[in-house]
């Protein structure tokens, strides 16, 4: 069977330091380049909350309410990215499913995003990215820190850009 995400030949999902397992970069990867693509079953927030109790953590956020995400067990491991959050991160979505490199990416480093971009949700995680920008625990609202919209303008998947806009005309 086909997967439902689309995996860069240059990525591979390894053991991480981070958190479980992680994608990494198996070859040298360019700014800009795509090393991901994510695919699932696009859901409501609610349906998602209820498959997730089985299924685990498989989301990407794509609209205030909605999300993509697999919907059965033998699928969930097709549509994982295995993307760890980094504070420090070096890839980001562009749109609502792209993953590209924010910066050139070395074979061997883990490839990360900062959840910051992608997500406005209610969550309180302690963040395990080790990297010295470390903001210690994360929030599913950060993306309204304005430090945080400054670091990473132009990096902001589609439904984040649209809301930092609106704030930003009142
Ligand atoms: C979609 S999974 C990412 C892949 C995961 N490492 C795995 O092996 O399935 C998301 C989960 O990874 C963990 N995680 C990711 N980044 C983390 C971080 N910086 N600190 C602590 N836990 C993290 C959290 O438990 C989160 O719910
Ligand atoms: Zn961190």
């Amino acid at each position: 069977m086909y997967p439902l995400s689309y995996r860069s030949p240059k990525t591979a999902v390894r053991d991480s330091s981070i958190h479980g397992k992680g994608l990494f970069a198996f070859d040298d990867i360019s700014r800009e380049e795509i090393v991901a693509v994510k695919g699932g079953h696009v859901l409501d927030l609610d349906t998602w909350r209820r498959l997730e109790q089985q299924l685990g953590p498989a989301e990407i956020q794509i609209g205030q309410s909605l999300v993509i995400a697999p919907v059965e067990n033998d699928r969930r491991d097709g549509s994982m990215i295995y993307t760890n959050h980094s504070c420090a991160p070096n890839i980001a979505i562009q749109g609502q499913i792209v993953f590209v490199a924010m910066r050139d990416i070395e074979a061997g480093e883990e490839l990360t995003h900062d959840w910051a971009t992608t997500d406005d949700l209610d969550y309180v995680m302690a963040c395990n990215c080790g990297s010295h920008e470390c903001r210690g625990t994360i929030t599913g609202k950060d993306w309204m820190k304005p430090a945080l919209q400054e670091k990473y303008r132009g990096w902001f998947c589609w439904h984040l850009e649209r809301k930092i806009a609106a704030l930003r005309t009142r």
